[in-house]
């Protein structure tokens, strides 16, 4: 199958990147960093540019787009809701027309953050309500796509993983910390149910080559507080060293509104897929194996 990667040089792309090559003929997209993937063709482009993007995505004619790219930084999207709204809810439009005029299927990446957090355990039969601008951006993203594309999976997930060296994103920075021998604090009342990207772009991989369509809640199997996760992070990364203080949940002065449980269950694509969906500790464990041996490739800042 021919596969494009939106957002290729971001954590979840890189590493679907290199799965994917493994049985598909691929290709990845790239914005502002220019990132070599292995026997991946990487190509710039930016998902707002909608003629541009439009003759990328027609001279590949991919059987399947997974829309990757996106503004992920919750914070910047608080501060400037235009460029969130262009990238993750325009740009996503943009993707998911050129999608359906090649006739090709798009999976878009969704997100926890479209709920408020105030349940917990959300199936794809719950409203969501999003409390700040990335999770409002992102959900209209979803009805925007849900309006262009005819065959289109839309999946709801929240994840960890390494960003390509040098650059460093959440694991990098907690890691690094927790190494320095650090004192942190993490909420012990906040919940998610996050994936490795590593086990994600497997499930990915899966739900392209059953070509299922529809809403898809794809989470661990079972959800993990703030503190518990740095926890399990600092056992694995720094055993012995690390100072890690439970408090309790509240929003941050300056900071973008965080929801406080927003735990997914993901019965259906366990159903869909055949399968049991994986625990948060093997991700971590399998991320540590990862870790010393990401390839430096690199990134162009
Ligand atoms: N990280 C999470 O915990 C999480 C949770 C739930 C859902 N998601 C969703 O999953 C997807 C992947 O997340 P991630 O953490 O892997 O993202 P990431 O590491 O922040 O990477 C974002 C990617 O989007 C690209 N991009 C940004 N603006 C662009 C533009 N205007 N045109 C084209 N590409 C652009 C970036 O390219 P350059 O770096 O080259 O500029 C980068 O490749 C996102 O859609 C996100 O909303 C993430």
């Amino acid at each position: 199958m021919r596969i494009v990667v939106t957002g290729g040089s971001g954590m979840l792309g890189h590493n679907l990147l290199r799965q994917a090559v493994l049985s598909h003929e691929v290709w990845g997209s790239y914005h502002t960093h220019r990132v070599d993937v292995q026997g991946c063709a990487m190509f710039a482009m930016d998902v707002t540019a909608e003629a541009d993007s439009r003759d990328q995505l027609k001279a590949i004619r991919p059987h399947c787009v997974v829309h990757t790219a996106g503004l992920t930084d919750v914070d910047l999207c608080e501060r400037s809701p235009q460029t969130a709204r262009a990238i993750n809810s325009e740009g996503t439009r943009i993707t998911a027309t050129i999608a359906e005029e090649m006739g090709a299927q798009l999976i878009y990446l969704s997100t926890d953050y479209v709920f408020d957090g105030e349940k917990g355990d959300y199936s794809e039969r719950d409203a969501p309500s999003p409390v700040n601008h990335y999770g409002k951006s992102k959900l209209l993203g979803e009805e925007l796509a849900r309006q262009s594309c005819s065959r289109l999976l839309i999946i709801r997930t929240t994840m960890f993983g390494r960003k390509i060296p040098p650059r460093a994103g959440m694991m990098e920075s907690l890691v690094e910390a927790l190494r320095r021998g650090e004192a942190v604090a993490r909420f012990a009342d906040q919940y998610f149910s996050p994936l490795y990207t590593g086990q994600l772009s497997g499930l990915i991989l899966r739900f392209i080559e059953l070509g299922l369509t529809g809403l898809f809640h794809v989470g661990s199997s079972e959800k993990v507080s703030r503190f518990g996760f740095a926890e399990a992070v600092a056992q694995a990364f720094a055993p012995g060293k690390a100072k890690i203080h439970a408090v309790p949940f509240r929003q941050i002065e300056g900071s973008a509104m965080r929801p406080r449980d927003t735990s997914l269950v993901s019965k259906a694509t366990e159903e869909r897929l055949g399968i049991q969906l994986p625990t948060w500790r093997a991700g971590l464990a399998q991320l540590k194996r990862d870790w010393e041996n990401l390839p430096e490739e690199g990134v162009s800042r």
